[in-house]
This record gives structure tokens, sequence and C-alpha cells, in this order.
């Protein structure tokens, strides 16, 4: 990584309304911001801000209305939608707020991670992954053995296997209580010290006290 490198993750311009019956709901208006590896960066703001709806966004799971999103410089609004899906697969990793919601009831611990570098087609097996997010024990389990603050770690460390360019996690701590949170919060904080671009939306402060950058949403719009 050089100074002159484009951010991991990018938008700019974004603007988003959803359709409804009679009228569309806005939801963002012209955000922009950029989060870079090595990086916890924050989306922060009360419920119905649109953290949920920018974080889809910029996970490249939704297409936003105007604006522009790029990953690692490449603008992926402009991508076709299977470019689009190759682009999530290889170098976007996303974590859902439920941890059961994030891993395959079928699939041990380190098979998960082996899935993700398959998927990814590249870098190390992972497991030095497991070692930093305290998993090295948890190896063989299958998710219902484990915790759900457990549960939400090894879907970050699924996330982030295969060295993609961002990891992006939804309130990853709200079914949580407060040690697993901590956990948590621990695990984001050692992921971007390996290097990774981590963006969370959360109102946790375990979370927001581990963001390197914080952003803060108000009916849409950074404050
Ligand atoms: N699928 C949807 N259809 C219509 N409106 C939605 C949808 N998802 C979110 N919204 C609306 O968009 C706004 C932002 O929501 P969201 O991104 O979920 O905010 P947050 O995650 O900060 O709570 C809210 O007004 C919400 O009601
Ligand atoms: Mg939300």
């Amino acid at each position: 990584m050089t100074p002159n490198d484009p951010p991991a993750l990018s938008c700019s311009g974004i603007t988003h309304h959803y359709p409804a019956s009679d009228h569309e709901v806005p939801a963002l208006h012209e955000v922009a911001l950029s989060a870079a590896r090595g990086r916890v960066t924050a989306l922060v703001g009360p419920s119905g801000s649109g953290k949920s709806t920018l974080l889809r966004i910029l996970a490249c799971l939704e297409r936003p209305t105007h604006g522009t999103v790029e990953v690692d410089g490449v603008d992926a609004t402009a991508l076709s939608a299977r470019r689009r899906r190759e682009l999530r697969r290889h170098r976007l990793g996303y974590v859902f707020q439920n941890p059961i919601d994030n891993l395959l009831g079928y699939l041990t611990v380190e098979e998960h991670l082996g899935l993700a570098t398959r998927l990814r087609r590249t870098g190390p097996s992972g497991g030095e992954l497991l070692d930093a997010l305290g998993l090295a024990g948890r190896r063989t389990h299958h998710p219902r053995q484990l915790s759900g603050g457990e549960q939400q770690r090894v879907a970050l460390a699924f996330a982030a296997a295969g060295d993609p360019s961002a990891l992006l996690a939804d309130e990853p701590t709200a079914q949580l209580d407060r040690a697993s949170a901590h956990l948590v919060g621990a695990a984001l904080h050692q992921l971007a010290a390996l290097g990774h671009c981590v963006v969370v939306a959360t109102h946790d402060p375990e979370l927001t006290g581990v963001a390197d950058d914080v952003h803060e949403l108000v009916d849409g719009r950074i404050a």
C-alpha cells in the first residue's frame, strides 16, 4: 500500500430513495466518505438515519438511486450485475446483525474459513485469523456449539478470510451481551491492525470506542 493508492472503499454523491406505493422514502442524501485499510470506520446515528442503507450500498448489495461506490478505485456502480456479484464475492465481506444468519450450520469453523478462501481464490487458509480473534480452540466446532459472540467473531473471520478489500458489519453486537460485545470490538480492532478495512454501523460504545474514524448520519446526511 502506498499513499497514492485509492482508498479500499469510498462513495460520493450517494442519494437513495426507496419506492413506496404513493411516494418515495428518502433514506440518504449526498453522502460521501472513504474507508481505509488498517482502520475501523464507524457509521453512527439514530435508528432510521440511514446506516443500514449506506452499509448495504457500500457492500454493493444495493444500488444507490444516485452516486458512485468505488472498491479499490473500481467504480462498482458502473459494473454489470454479474461483475458486481463477482466484485462482492472476491472483494467484500459482510456480517449481519443476527449471528446465526452469518454461518452455515453444517460447516465447522475451519470449514467456513476454507470456503471463504476458496470463494475468493486467494490468501492463506485463515488459520491465523482464528488465532488473532481468540478462536483457535474452536476450529472443529459447529455454529450451534458456539456462543452468539463466538459466532459473530467466526463471521468476522469468514468475512475477512481471503483478504477482501473491505469487510462491513451491520450492528454486529446488537444481539450480544456486554462481555461478548467487548470481544467483538477487540476483534474489529485486531482485524484493522492486520491491515483490513473495517466498516461498522453501530450505536454500541464498545464499537465506537475502537473506531479510528466516526461518521455520524442524521436524517440520511453526514452530520
Ligand atoms: N426496504 C425499505 N423500504 C422502504 N423504506 C426503507 C427500507 N429500508 C429502510 N427504509 C427507510 O429508510 C430510512 C433509513 O433506514 P435504515 O437505513 O434502515 O436506517 P438505520 O439502519 O440507521 O436504522 C428509514 O426511514 C427507513 O424506514
Ligand atoms: Mg440499521
